[in-house]
């Protein structure tokens, strides 16, 4: 094991629904072997990056997300992190330029990850939300940093990406790589609200009733082929019913602030639905 391998490292983006909260739970659902690891709504890989810093994952990595900007910003910061770092320089906090570089559209897949990082550091609350056209429309943050980029991070992430493939895809479509053996890490967006019954909309493409339905049979899938899976969703009843003989489960409290202009204060369950 590298030492890289042993160091605490922590992810890149703010990132809705991201799952810093679930690592210390985490280590008891993960099996001690497996094959290769997947996760296919990676978001701001919390989870990813804590099990490759800590050396858990000992083979390939398969990560994917439906966000092609988002994938777009992991796959430079792994194959040219030095020519990101010098595009990141460029960048200043300030409300004029935010919403100058917001306005912009870049060609280079290296000027776009740079424009991607900074407005999720810089912009309100890091939410990802675009318009219909497709465009990204959260205002200015305004928060003051000490330190707008963490450069050794970057390099750190950069090294740790390796043996890693990141792909803009639908779940539905990373069936293909999952061999018996492999663990699958699974964190959809929660689209039902915490025991309320509102719907929670934070990307382009809301992920609809339809889409648990399937992600149920893809699941069923994963055990055919003789893999592991781990599911993170919302504890709501629906879900419950839904994913009821789908593994084990097992609920989770945490203290949180869940939504963004309609925050709520309070304790949410989730629920883990496992196989390993
Ligand atoms: C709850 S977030 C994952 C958060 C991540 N675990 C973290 O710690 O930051 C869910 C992710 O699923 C992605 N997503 C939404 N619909 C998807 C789909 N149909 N296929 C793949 N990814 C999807 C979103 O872009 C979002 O990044």
């Amino acid at each position: 094991m590298s030492d890289i391998a042993q160091k605490k490292i922590t992810p890149f983006l703010r990132w809705a629904g991201g799952k810093q909260w679930f690592i210390p739970e985490l280590e008891r659902f993960i099996p001690s072997d497996f094959g290769d690891y997947h996760e296919p709504f990676l978001g701001g890989g919390s989870i990813f990056i804590h099990l490759k810093s800590k050396g858990l994952i000992k083979h390939k990595s398969y990560l994917s997300d439906l966000n092609e900007d988002l994938i777009n910003a992991y796959n430079v910061i792994k194959n040219d992190v030095t020519s990101l770092l010098r595009k990141l320089d460029e960048h200043k906090n300030e409300k004029e330029y935010y919403y100058e570089m917001r306005a912009k559209k870049f060609r280079s897949n290296i000027s776009r990850a740079s424009q991607f990082i900074f407005l999720n550091r810089t912009s309100y609350n890091g939410i990802y939300r675009v318009n219909l056209n497709g465009e990204y429309n959260v205002p200015y943050g305004g928060k003051a940093y000490q330190v707008l980029f963490d450069k050794e991070k970057f390099k750190e992430l950069s090294e740790l990406f390796k043996n890693s493939t990141f792909k803009s895809l639908d779940f539905n479509d990373t069936l293909s790589n999952i061999k018996k053996g492999d663990l699958v890490f699974l964190d959809p967006p929660y689209t039902v609200q915490h025991e309320l019954n509102g719907f929670v909309k934070y990307n382009q493409k809301i992920f609809s009733w339809e889409d648990q339905e399937s992600l149920k049979s893809f699941i069923g899938s994963i055990k055919e082929i003789g893999a592991k899976f781990v599911l993170t969703n919302a504890s709501h009843h629906s879900i419950e019913k839904l994913y009821k003989n789908v593994g084990q489960q097992f609920k989770i409290s945490r203290h949180s602030v869940i939504g963004g202009t309609h925050a709520q204060r309070g304790k949410f369950n989730e629920l883990i639905f496992y196989n390993t």
